[in-house]
């Protein structure tokens, strides 16, 4: 076995895990719903499907979480859970049985939101160690009663959790959360017992695991998610070093520390735009300073290699992993089978997972399209079809390659014609933005598999109905992609923009082409307007102003929106830095003679930007679809389009039509 490290078995407490890799805490919205729309659920049949296929995937550990301690911190997000009532217990039983009918560990992790909690639809108050927020609401300053209710809250939590069948239970103290609050001097400006020096910022949190220890004795494993660094450039925070000392003051209430970094919202799910291994550092500075108790490294770790590197080097004990096996849940199998290769790589992207939740919907993932939907299109779902049919498909962007790799894998035998000398589509650009070159990894694994698989790719063969029909197919998915195109609607912009026929107004593919390719065609004064609040607008932006062009990005909106907060709080700085003008809640509402007029939409003031060269307007495009709608005549079998060919969408779409369509055959 190559990763000899991360397979060595180690004790968690009293507990042995079969390997180091643990499936990390995150909320998922898989919760079994209240059957009252908007109160908190419980963790039951459905996320125990998502865990177990982890588990049977080789973890030694899953940690399901979080879950809310009391009614006031339960409103965070929609279909939190509940794990104060007892009625989640019999929930729980057949989630901790799903996971270990695989031979995993399963733990559950207890979260109070404090200051960062919302009562929009529960009109409950914050509660908080001082009148900081870490949220849009001001929080309560926590008397001595609501600490003790927080202390006797997580008690009833651990019980019914272990009542329930869990192996552990994880006490959140990291990610800006109240125990994180209280350590921490951004939020913490009390004046008692519980405020003030370290010993006392920890003190609510000693307590807490002192009280969840007695209440579940000594053989359940009581670990703590700990902040590893505050990260905090400006203003007061934990340093990686103050964060040692803590987990030295609470070695022994603990059975291993789970070191994350970040506090507030955002900085806990780092993108692309984060090296790999990131926050591996905080929790080498950690297990200095406990070095006999197991200490667990998480952010960015992507591959086995990796992780085995931080364990060979002492750097932690057991690796979190999160989105690696969001991804891919047979990653732990793969790596130990010597098949590492055929891991489908986190992108890092955050857009369908993360980007998700902080769009209050459940989570799902661009490269794995069974994610929330195991029951269906979970392990052990994709069977060999009853009989193996001759299967073309066009086009080899992210969904085509999808629908052939799977296809392959159900046993039917597949041509896939692509008219480019290369496969990948529109990822092809998308992975030449700035810092984005991951997504590749969307086209990258499937190209793989394909090949693995013996899929019959031909490149550069241009598809017509005649071409295809002489392949006599007895199946046809068109994924020819989409185009882009200058005068697509947009829900947030007029279009067309008036002077856009110009043939110095460009899409925002032509621009980054020819900026790869010839970048003094593009001129030196450039003008984006982003009508979507994508990457590609703010990405292109960045690259003008690197090439040292005069680069402005006008936009209608406040912010890229359809990006989620860690990718809009990295994809921005990043890009003003290197020079681009940022020029949000404008309208472009005329080009002229190498000059555009926007308006700022609040003020209704108008202004011109003289001198452009090249304007390029990044706003919806339009399917290829014309050699679908001729196919649908023609053929005489099935003809299916999936993709951009439907409508131009997010990547995770034409991978999951891709799937589907493939499964269908
Ligand atoms: C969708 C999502 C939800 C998360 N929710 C939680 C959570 O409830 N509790 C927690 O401690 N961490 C949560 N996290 C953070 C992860 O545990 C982990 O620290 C982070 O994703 C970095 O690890 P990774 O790079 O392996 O994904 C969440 C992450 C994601 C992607
Ligand atoms: S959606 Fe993207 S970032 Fe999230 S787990 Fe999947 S590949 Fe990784």
């Amino acid at each position: 076995m190559s990763f000899e490290n991360i397979f060595q078995p180690i004790y968690v407490g009293r507990s042995e895990f079969r390997n180091r890799i643990i499936f990390g805490a995150h909320f998922t919205m898989f919760t079994e719903p209240n059957p009252v729309w908007g109160e908190p659920g419980y963790y039951g049949r459905r996320y125990g499907r998502y865990l177990a296929d982890r588990a049977q995937g080789g973890v030694a550990a899953v940690i399901a979480g979080e879950t809310a301690v009391s009614a006031d911190t339960a409103y965070k997000m929609p279909n939190n859970a509940n794990g104060w009532d007892p009625q989640c217990i019999p929930h729980y039983e057949q989630l901790t049985a799903q996971v270990h009918e695989h031979g995993a560990k399963v733990l559950l992790q207890l979260t109070h939101s404090g200051a960062m909690s919302l009562g929009n639809w529960s009109k409950q108050v914050a509660i908080g160690p001082s009148v900081s927020p870490d949220y849009s609401e001001a929080p309560k300053a926590m008397d001595k009663k609501d600490i003790r209710a927080v202390i006797d809250a997580h008690v009833v939590c651990a019980q019914n959790a272990v009542a329930g069948g869990f192996d552990g239970i994880e006490i959140q103290s990291a990610h800006g959360y109240l125990l994180h609050q209280f350590l921490s001097p951004k939020f913490n400006f009390r004046s008692d017992a519980y405020g003030g020096s370290l010993e006392n910022r920890m003190r609510l949190g000693s307590e807490i695991m002192r009280a969840v220890r007695e209440a579940v004795g000594d053989e359940i494993i009581v670990g703590m998610r700990l902040a590893g660094d505050d990260e905090q450039r400006h203003g007061p925070g934990l340093s990686a070093d103050d964060c040692a000392d803590i987990a030295m003051g609470y070695e022994n209430l603990s059975d291993y520390f789970n070191v994350s970094v970040g506090i507030g919202g955002v900085g806990m799910v780092r993108t692309n735009y984060s090296p790999h291994l990131f926050g591996v550092y905080a929790a080498h500075t950690i297990k200095k300073s406990v070095p006999d108790t197991p200490v667990f490294a998480v952010h960015r770790i992507i591959t086995p290699e990796e992780a085995d590197g931080v364990i060979e080097r002492h750097e932690a004990d057991g690796i979190t992993l999160v989105r690696a096996l969001i991804a891919d849940p047979e990653w732990v199998n793969k790596a130990a089978e010597n098949r590492e290769q055929e891991i489908r790589k986190c992108t890092g992207i955050n857009a369908s997972c993360y980007g998700n939740l902080l769009q209050s919907m459940p989570i799902n993932c661009v490269q794995n399209p069974a994610v929330g939907r195991e029951d269906d299109l979970g392990l052990g779902t994709l069977g060999l079809a009853a009989t193996s049919k001759r299967v073309v498909v066009i086009g080899g962007g992210p969904g085509g390659l999808e629908a052939a790799a799977t296809a392959a894998t159900r046993g039917h035998q597949v041509v896939l014609l692509e008219q480019n000398d290369q496969l990948g589509g529109a990822l092809r650009w998308a992975a030449e933005l700035p810092g984005r070159k991951e997504i590749w990894e969307i086209a990258q694994w499937r190209i793989d598999e394909c090949e693995r698989l013996g899929v019959d790719v031909r490149l550069g063969t241009p598809a017509c109905v005649e071409s295809v029909l002489a392949l006599a197919p007895e199946a046809i998915i068109v994924a020819t992609g989409g185009r882009a195109t200058k005068f697509g609607r947009s829900a947030y912009h007029p279009m067309p923009v008036p002077g856009s026929e110009s043939d110095w107004v460009i899409d925002h593919v032509e621009a980054l082409t020819r900026l790869l390719e010839n970048p003094d065609s593009l001129g030196e004064r450039i003008v984006i307007l982003d009508a979507l609040g994508h990457a590609a607008a703010i990405g292109l932006g960045e690259m003008l102003a690197v090439n040292q062009k005069f680069s402005t990005c006008v936009t209608p909106l406040p912010l890229p929106i359809a990006l989620d907060g860690e990718t809009q709080a990295a994809i921005l700085p990043r890009a003003v830095q290197a020079g681009m003008i940022w020029r949000p809640n404008n309208a472009m509402v005329a080009i002229g003679n190498h000059d555009v007029t926007i308006v700022d939409v609040h003020s209704h003031q108008f202004e011109t930007i003289s001198d452009i060269d090249t304007v390029v307007i990044v706003t919806h495009g339009l399917p290829e679809e014309d050699l679908y709608l001729a196919l649908e005549l023609a053929a005489e079998c099935p003809v299916v389009r999936i993709g951009d060919a439907v409508a131009v969408r997010p990547v995770d779409r034409a991978v999951y039509d891709g799937h589907l369509a493939a499964r269908a055959l």
